[in-house]
This record gives C-alpha cells, sequence and structure tokens, in this order.
C-alpha cells in the first residue's frame, strides 16, 4: 500500500492539485482520520470483491463520513465472476447500504486485453446511490 501512495503523491503533484492521501481500511474508515462530510464517494474495484461482514463495515463506514446529499459510486463486476474477482448483486449492495437507494446503473464498457476479456467477459457496471 505504501508503494501504491508514493505513486498517488508523484501523480498529485504532477498533475499540480491539491489533495490528502491517506492510508487505511475502507472496511474501517473512521480509524483513518479521513475527514467527514464528503459530497462524492468514489470506489472503483474494492467493495465488489468484499465479503458480506466487509461489505457492510465499508458502507458504514461510507455513512460515517459522507455528506447528507451525498452521491457514491460503486464499480462492480457481478458475482458470476469468481475465482479472480468476488463480484457483487444488486441486492448485496442494497443489503450493505441500508439508508441508501441505488438510482442508476450503467454498463462501464470497461474491457480486459484479449484472451481475458472473452475468458472473464467482466461486465461491469457503475452503481450510483444516494440517501433514502
Ligand atoms: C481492484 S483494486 C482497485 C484499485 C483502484 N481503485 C483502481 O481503480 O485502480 C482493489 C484495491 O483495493 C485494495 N484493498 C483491498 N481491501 C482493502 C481494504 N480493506 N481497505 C483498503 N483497500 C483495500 C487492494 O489492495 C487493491 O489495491
Amino acid at each position: 500500500m505504501d508503494k501504491a501512495l508514493d505513486r498517488g503523491r508523484e501523480r498529485v503533484q504532477a498533475a499540480g492539485v491539491e489533495m490528502k492521501l491517506v492510508k487505511g481500511d475502507v472496511t474501517r474508515l473512521s480509524e483513518a482520520e479521513v475527514g467527514t462530510g464528503f459530497r462524492l464517494i468514489l470506489d472503483t474495484g474494492t467493495f465488489h470483491d468484499f465479503d458480506t461482514e466487509q461489505q457492510k463495515g465499508m458502507a458504514r463506514s461510507i455513512d460515517t463520513l459522507a455528506a447528507k446529499d451525498a452521491t457514491v459510486i460503486l464499480l462492480c463486476w457481478p458475482k458470476r465472476i469468481r475465482p479472480l474477482i468476488r463480484g457483487v448483486s444488486r441486492e448485496e449492495i442494497e443489503a450493505a447500504f441500508t439508508g441508501w437507494r441505488i438510482t442508476d446503473v450503467e454498463p462501464s464498457f470497461f474491457k480486459l486485453p484479449p484472451p481475458l476479456e472473452w475468458a472473464l467477459r467482466p461486465n461491469e457496471h457503475w452503481y450510483r446511490l444516494q440517501r433514502a
């Protein structure tokens, strides 16, 4: 994770933007001093590999740091993709994010290099959630 943060810092510097990078467990974000009041929470490919308890932990973490009018966006593989990625169903997202509703589901058009694309057919989707 330190390597990823170093790479992130390099990219932040190259882009000339201000960004706080924090090392933490997304299922226990309150311990990571991330802050609160966020209006946009984006996850590209972490939630969809979690088991049920981790999914609930991440959703509870997001509950505590999200603003009232926040939007959560999740990029998820469907559940049938195994063993590479666990994947999640819409029902699992709804079960973890109690107090939220899915407002949009859109295909991501993500493509793996062949032959992985043909073998795994990732069929990823973007899920948008807002507080119910
Ligand atoms: C498929 S990658 C997606 C990475 C990145 N979001 C992207 O789009 O390139 C999932 C990442 O989540 C990290 N991860 C797994 N469990 C985690 C946790 N509990 N807290 C924080 N990160 C975690 C993994 O180490 C991995 O780097």
